[in-house]
């Protein structure tokens, strides 16, 4: 592996998901690996797991590891050709390469707008990176995709995994601020690359990108869909049609115990109970949420292990 912006950086994800279980039990087998390499981490948005899990990656690894909350700095600009006589202080051009020379590898922090759908989907903040750094870069989610939280969550799979082709559901979920879709996109690509029955749920007009979905079942009844799944991933995106707007908060789409029956319950973290999920799905048996978050950590280490072993 070169970079991980995007999951078809994955290019045997069977193996890739075997080696990421055998690191987790010698975490740090491979620490003289990134001996006086230097991973900067950059947020242009704020995180918990994504942040704290890539570094512990990085060190388990030996990296050195250097953050930078970039809107802390100055506003960086990204535009072509413009006139910087407002805002922004600092082009990309410069910004890119300059810490290219601090970095062995750059990852990136950048949320979507979530009001210029075109602006969003030409993932302008992570290109850019992508052509003016001349290191390789690391997705720690961006305007359409987490690639780094799907990879976790394949992993998560693949252990729980009881039956040969498990049902796996992404269910939506109300939440009272839009969200981007990314961990959805990034999740619905994932699956439709494993050995599962794969179907999504959410109610009608709330469809992901259908460059994304492709010919996954859609199901608007959510009773439906649930029934006899083995996984059920619950997440809430706004709308991707009526960009960025939050149009069903309907209750009767929180996951509860009842309507979970047998299956594992999975989210990427935060999330709202009993907005998002109840109180007693997420303090229950069938809850393997803390799972995936451990896994962030061996998911970004085996992406940073791989880049590393590819560095010239
Ligand atoms: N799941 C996830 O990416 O969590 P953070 O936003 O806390 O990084």
């Amino acid at each position: 592996m070169k970079k991980y912006t995007d999951i078809s950086d994955i290019t045997d994800l069977d193996s890739l998901i075997r080696e990421t279980i055998l690191l987790k039990m010698t975490p740090f087998e491979y620490h003289g690996l990134g001996k006086h390499k230097t991973l900067v981490m950059l947020f242009f948005n704020a995180s918990l797991r994504t942040r704290l899990s890539t570094e512990k990656a990085a060190r388990n690894l030996g990296m050195e590891v250097m953050s930078l909350n970039v809107n802390e700095a100055w506003q960086l600009e990204f535009e072509d050709g413009t006139v910087m006589d407002a805002n922004t202080s600092e082009h990309v051009k410069e910004a890119a390469q300059v810490i290219s020379q601090y970095a062995d590898i750059i990852a990136v922090r950048a949320f979507p707008s979530l009001t210029n759908k075109v602006k969003d989907q030409s993932e302008y903040i992570l290109k850019s990176f992508e052509k003016y750094a001349t290191v390789p870069i690391v997705n720690m989610e961006s305007a359409t995709a987490h690639p780094l939280q799907a990879l976790a969550d394949a992993v998560t799979i693949s252990e729980f995994t009881e039956t040969k082709r498990p049902k796996v559901v992404l269910s939506w979920a109300p939440h009272p601020k839009a969200l981007p879709q990314a961990v959805a996109n990034s999740f619905a690509s994932m699956m439709q690359r494993m050995d599962v029955d794969f179907q999504i749920t959410h109610p009608e007009g709330y469809e992901l990108d259908s460059n994304i979905t492709k010919d996954v079942p859609i199901i608007y009844n959510q009773e439906e869909a649930l029934a006899e799944a083995d996984f059920v991933y619950v997440k809430n995106w706004s709308n991707f049609n009526d960009y960025g707007k939050v149009l069903n908060t309907d209750p009767n789409w929180m996951m509860t115990a009842e309507k979970l029956g047998k299956a594992k319950f999975m989210h990427c973290l935060p999330v709202r109970r009993n907005m998002v999920v109840e109180d007693a799905v997420l303090d229950g048996g069938q809850s393997i949420v803390m799972q995936q978050a451990n896994n962030r950590t061996f998911a970004a280490q085996i992406v940073l292990k791989q880049i590393l072993e590819n560095l010239n």
